[in-house]
């Protein structure tokens, strides 16, 4: 049980590891070489030698509404800090094949480019990293198939996000059980080597990288492992419930804190979020997840660290219901350039889907070589 927070004499330093549940790197144990395969010795694929794809970095967020605090704690900050490292050895994917996996999706082709102007105006650059729309590559789905041939149903059953989603579907289809699937394939097309998601996100990367192991067994020694890079937030919870994370498919809007909401929503909802009958701001997620989500939230919003946080408010003499008020503050500070950048690109919808367009090339001649690779250790050509 984490020990409850007030404050602290030693101050922590700006941009170390300062988030107090990071979650180590999950390594691939026994492994020494960046390929998933039993044997130490590396392995130079045909077509793509082991040192260009050392460090290859793909991540997906699904076009299902605006993206939310959580999102930009748990993902979109990290991306920004990786585009500037890999550069185009970094694709990101607007991952539109997954977003239909719980109908009914009616504003898809809106979600694709709102998502788009939210990413390029959270600072993503589409000249730094390969920016584009899962479904414009259709190998994505080919290396699915061939990959679902290699995976027992019982092994999907198994994964929680699946036991979660199906609860609240009426009738789960197909398409939301193999979805995990799917994601190993979007991940594997580039051989990608580090995956930057969210906490909710390990099982999958877990499953993707026993996929790439069987299909090395059972094929041929092409594809390298992958590692988790979580974010500096694990995760952020929904403002109504801390008990889950926050969620685009919530049914409750207050629940979330979306990129493009007016500072007056934002106010409202975080006057709005549920904390407990302590009037102290102290960290302790165990025992107080409401008030710690938001000193997270706080963290995310700004370099500050969470000690810093906590020690700050109590020099102030706040009250859960003044930080609140100071939060919203904070917040909307650090979202209104975000919204006026979005707003602003989603009056140019030619540009946006340019810039998906040149992404999808810059993807697709990526993914030809691997499947092509691929359909050749299958026996397919
Ligand atoms: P999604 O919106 O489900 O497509 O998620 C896109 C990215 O945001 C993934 O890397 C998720 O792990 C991350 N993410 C989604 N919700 C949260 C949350 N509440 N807290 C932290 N990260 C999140
Ligand atoms: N499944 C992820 C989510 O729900 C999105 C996603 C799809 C993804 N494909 C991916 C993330 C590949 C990382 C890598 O958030």
């Amino acid at each position: 049980m984490a020990t409850p927070m007030r404050i602290f004499p030693k101050k922590c330093l700006k941009n170390t590891v300062h988030r107090l549940h990071r979650k180590p790197i999950i390594s691939h144990k026994g492994i020494s070489s960046n390929f998933c395969t039993s044997q130490n010795n590396r392995c130079f694929s045909s077509t793509t030698e082991f040192s260009e794809c050392e460090n290859r970095v793909f991540s997906g967020i699904q076009p299902t509404g605006i993206p939310h605090i959580g999102n930009y704690g748990g993902a979109i900050v990290n991306w920004l800090k990786l585009q500037n490292k890999y550069k185009e050895q970094m694709l990101l994917s607007i991952v539109d094949l997954h977003s239909i996996t719980i109908p009914p999706q009616k504003q898809l082709r809106q979600n694709i480019l709102d998502l788009t102007a939210c990413l390029l105006a959270c600072g993503i650059d589409p000249n730094k990293v390969i920016l584009f729309q899962q479904s414009k590559v259709p190998y994505h789905t080919h290396l699915a198939w061939v990959l679902s041939c290699l995976c027992s149903v019982p092994k999907l059953q198994r994964l929680p996000q699946w036991k979660e989603k199906k609860a609240k579907v009426k009738d789960p289809s197909v398409g939301l059980m193999t979805y995990p699937i799917l994601q190993a394939a979007d991940i594997m097309l580039y051989k990608s080597t580090l995956v930057p998601v969210g906490e909710d996100q390990t099982h999958h990367i877990e499953l993707t990288r026993d996929l790439s192991r069987a299909f090395n067994k059972e094929h041929g020694l092409i594809f390298p492992s992958c590692q988790m890079v979580p974010g500096e937030i694990a995760k952020i919870r929904s403002l109504r419930n801390p008990g889950s994370k926050m969620s685009k498919s919530e049914a409750n809007p207050k629940s979330r804190i979306e990129l493009l909401d007016s500072p007056e929503d934002v106010a409202e909802k975080i006057k709005k979020a549920v904390t407990d009958f302590t009037s102290e701001v102290t960290y302790d997620p165990d025992n107080r997840p409401g008030v710690s989500n938001l000193i997270e939230i706080h963290a995310t919003m700004t370099d500050m660290c969470i000690e810093d946080i906590v020690e700050e408010s109590f020099l102030r003499a706040e009250i859960t219901s003044s930080y609140k008020s100071r939060l919203s503050d904070i917040i909307n500070e650090k979202l209104s350039p975000i919204r006026e950048k979005a707003l602003e690109y989603q009056r140019n919808e030619e540009y946006l889907w340019d810039v998906l367009e040149v992404g999808a090339k810059k993807a697709m001649a990526i993914a030809e070589l691997t499947m092509e690779e691929v359909k050749s250790c299958v026996g397919m050509s």
